[in-house]
């Protein structure tokens, strides 16, 4: 299996994904909260890359049948029922619900993955049911990280090491390129302590210092939602 890894959305072309199951990683946070209101039994999730395009597609739900929810540099969006954390999306809020949400990098990465022939969203949370998938499926995968503030960002990269070992425990056949072999040894490294590995990071650091060390926590924890979200069709589903 050929594993191809990107630094941030930014650097995916058509053609890298056409054809491709893609893997999405924004494990601060975006990811980690559409995985968790999933779990937590939304029916469905559309992530958009403006926030106006998530204001105009709620216009066509009916008052209490739709979240909003998203955030711009970390802090939730003015007018949004809710921010980008896991905690917010508990099942009392969220159950039955679509749930429209926008973030500063994870759907700008989701939505530019739309025309893969599959997308995968993952985290540490999942991470077990999406490298169980992604064995059975067999063929090549993108793994485009959303990183932070249109950069290259290290909580994104250590979960696709994460996949990448998982994969390779699996005993699945693997063809890293360089990004690849960076993520798996950095996970090997840090996966003892993945909070002391990221705390000088800008991303972990921006989470820390808004008083939010609880998304922190649960967002390094492994295989808290074990389901694969799938995005087809501007929606995703578990
Ligand atoms: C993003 O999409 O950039 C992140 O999820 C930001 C955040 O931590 O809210």
């Amino acid at each position: 299996m050929k594993i191809t890894v990107y630094p941030t959305s930014d650097y995916v072309e058509d053609r890298d994904i056409k054809d491709k199951i893609v893997v999405v990683i924004d494990v601060l946070r975006a990811t980690s909260t559409i995985i968790t209101a999933l779990y937590n039994g939304c029916k469905e999730i559309i992530p958009t890359a403006d926030i106006e395009d998530a204001v105009n597609i709620s216009k066509n739900y009916e008052k209490d049948t739709f979240i909003l929810g998203g955030e711009r540099n970390a802090v939730k969006i003015e007018g949004f029922h809710l921010s980008n954390s896991p905690r917010e999306y508990s099942r009392e809020r969220v159950e039955n619900k679509t749930v429209l949400i926008t973030t500063t990098n994870g759907t700008k990465a989701i939505t530019r993955a739309l025309d893969a022939k599959e997308v995968v969203l993952a985290s540490f949370i999942n991470i077990s049911a999406v490298y169980e998938y992604i064995a059975a499926a067999g063929s090549d995968i993108s793994i485009i990280c959303a990183g932070t503030m249109g950069k290259f960002s290290a909580d994104d990269i250590l979960v696709a090491g994460a996949l990448i070992k998982g994969l390779e425990d699996k005993g699945v056949s693997l063809q890293l390129d360089d990004l690849g072999m960076v993520a798996k040894r950095m996970y090997l490294n840090s996966k003892d302590d993945l909070h002391g590995a990221l705390s000088e990071t800008l991303h972990y650091s921006i989470l820390k210092d808004l008083g939010l060390q609880g998304d922190l926590d649960d967002c390094l924890k492994l295989d808290t939602a074990p389901i694969v979200p799938i995005y087809s069709d501007g929606v995703v589903r578990a």
